[in-house]
């Protein structure tokens, strides 16, 4: 399986900002087969990007997208003009869970939109510091995963991958904590542990589940070797270039 890397540039960067960030990063890599290095910029960058990118080296991601192909929705871009733009989206990230008030249920249809149009969903799912607190982070992760998942026919199971991101961990969280390696391994488990009930042993495995919250090149080694990991999402630390590749360079130590 690939080693993905996954960079959220969230709100930051103008267009040419962004060029010059994937122009400099496309000089500094070379073409890797096991790495799937992603960057996810906001939307109003991702069709010039789209004309510049070497996609053996780098694949681009949406940050959002709305789950109806046309209509009536002022202000939505769709999946379906996505299309060909676009190799993944970021769906279920918890800005959008929190702070845009998405339900499981429009992360759900998202997910299918997604799928529908030929782009490869990153689900995130994680638990907050509350549900940690009281002991509800099986009962949060299952349900999102569940639901993130229960549009996506069998044959396409395999078009998808998770993000486990535990809310408290990331960067932009007031009092954001680290998570333990251990902390990262027990949800991967549940993770897998859920997919193999509900769709078998070879889904279980097969499916990447990526680790993101206050990830950067110092712990990248560490939660890359959490059995069961298959690469990273980076925030923060993915505005810095210079960090970025480090991430990268971690992810290709760890796969030798
Ligand atoms: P962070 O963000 O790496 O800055 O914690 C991760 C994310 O929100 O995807």
């Amino acid at each position: 399986m690939k080693t993905y890397v996954v960079g959220n540039w969230k709100l930051n960067f103008t267009v040419g900002e962004s060029s010059i960030y994937l122009h400099k990063l496309m000089k500094a890599l070379p073409v890797h087969r096991g790495i799937e290095v992603v960057v996810a910029p906001s939307t109003i960058a991702l069709q010039p990007l789209s004309l510049q990118v070497d996609r053996h080296k780098i694949k681009l991601a949406a940050q959002n997208g709305f789950y109806r192909d046309y209509g009536a929705f002022t202000g939505e871009t769709s999946y379906s003009q996505l299309r060909g733009i676009v190799d993944y989206a970021i769906i279920g990230h918890s800005e959008r869970r929190y702070v845009f008030s998405e339900d499981d249920k429009f992360v759900q249809k998202k997910v299918a939109a997604a799928i529908r149009n030929r782009i490869t969903p990153i689900l995130c799912i994680g638990e907050t510091e509350s549900e940690r607190a009281f002991g509800e982070t099986a009962d949060a992760i299952r349900d999102q995963l569940v639901s993130g998942l229960m549009q996506v026919g069998d044959d396409d199971l395999d078009k998808v991958v998770i993000a486990y991101e535990p809310v408290w961990a990331i960067s932009s969280v007031k009092s954001a904590k680290l998570a333990t390696p251990d902390e990262v391994a027990e949800v991967v488990r549940l993770i897998r542990g859920t997919l193999a009930e509900i769709y078998g042993e070879k889904v279980a495995k097969d499916m990447p589940v990526l680790f993101g919250g206050s990830v950067n090149s110092s712990n990248a080694g560490g939660y890359l070797t959490v059995p069961g990991v298959n690469g990273l999402l980076a925030g923060g630390a993915s505005l810095i270039l210079g960090e970025f590749i480090d991430i990268i360079e971690a992810a290709k130590r760890v796969r030798v």
